[in-house]
């Protein structure tokens, strides 16, 4: 959709209220193609008009893709009565573009959450048949060793019954805790929480390291994100197109 209202554009991105942008164009603050403009209602095409807002460019992305160090103790949730969520830790202007997590990482859970407003995509990516690897780095109290390797491969009958996909377990240290890399398709509810509670072990962090060929940016602090990159946005297409 590359057309609409001008007052509406300009309030999707964040500029204002419709009522705030209805001020700032009558005055005379926005132009398009060149010409200061004070139709309110004036319908523009996003692909090929220049609008200007205080003489500087407007670039209208319908869908925004946003990736995010996802930090303990907010919620993966557009809104919560009580809980605060990561929506909460986004700027007004991406609030405004109406993004919501793609899935859910648990409120003690850290690390990469996409958010985003293209509901196909977002969809798309959490249907287990994609075949998407996540892969979680995680500390589990408890000794895991090769024979658990085998398990998750074999996949893993949960406490309701589920079994699930064959995962795969990598050791990086084990003792009295571990440390591990977990890959999964899933994202079943506490999936990998769940599949070492079946084992004995009880997993002390956990922190989503990728979706597919996607990685959390390492310069990302607990807490910050940024907007994906055309390479990032492609990749996440060629995943699920
Ligand atoms: N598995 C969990 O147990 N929790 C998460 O947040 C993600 C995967």
């Amino acid at each position: 959709m590359s057309k609409m209202r001008i007052d509406k554009l300009l309030s999707n991105i964040g500029i204002g209220t419709r009522k705030e942008v209805k001020n700032l164009i009558k005055n005379n603050l926005v132009s398009v193609n060149g010409n200061i403009i004070n139709d309110s209602g004036l319908i523009v095409d996003t692909d090929i008009d220049k609008i200007l807002f205080e003489d500087k460019p407007i670039v209208y992305k319908e869908y925004i893709y946003i990736m995010l160090n996802k930090p303990k103790g907010v919620v993966s949730a557009t809104y919560d009565p009580v809980e605060k969520t990561v929506i909460d830790l986004l700027s007004e202007e991406l609030k405004a573009r109406k993004v919501f997590p793609v899935g859910r990482l648990d409120k003690d859970t850290e690390g990469l959450l996409l958010l985003t407003n293209d509901g196909q995509l977002a969809h798309r990516l959490l249907s287990p048949k994609k075949d998407v690897f996540k892969k979680y780095y995680a500390e589990v109290s408890g000794y895991v060793d090769e024979d658990d390797m085998q398990t998750f491969n074999e996949g893993i009958v949960l406490d309701d019954g589920y079994k699930t996909l064959p995962a795969k377990l990598e050791i990086l240290s084990s003792g009295g805790t571990s440390k591990v890399y977990v890959y999964i398709k899933e994202g079943k509810y506490h999936q990998v929480k769940r599949m070492f509670e079946t084992l004995g072990d009880k997993v002390i962090y956990l922190k989503r390291l990728s979706m597919g060929s996607l990685y959390l940016d390492k310069n990302l602090k607990t807490g910050e994100w940024r907007e994906l990159n055309d390479d990032e946005i492609d990749l996440l297409k060629k995943i699920v197109y």
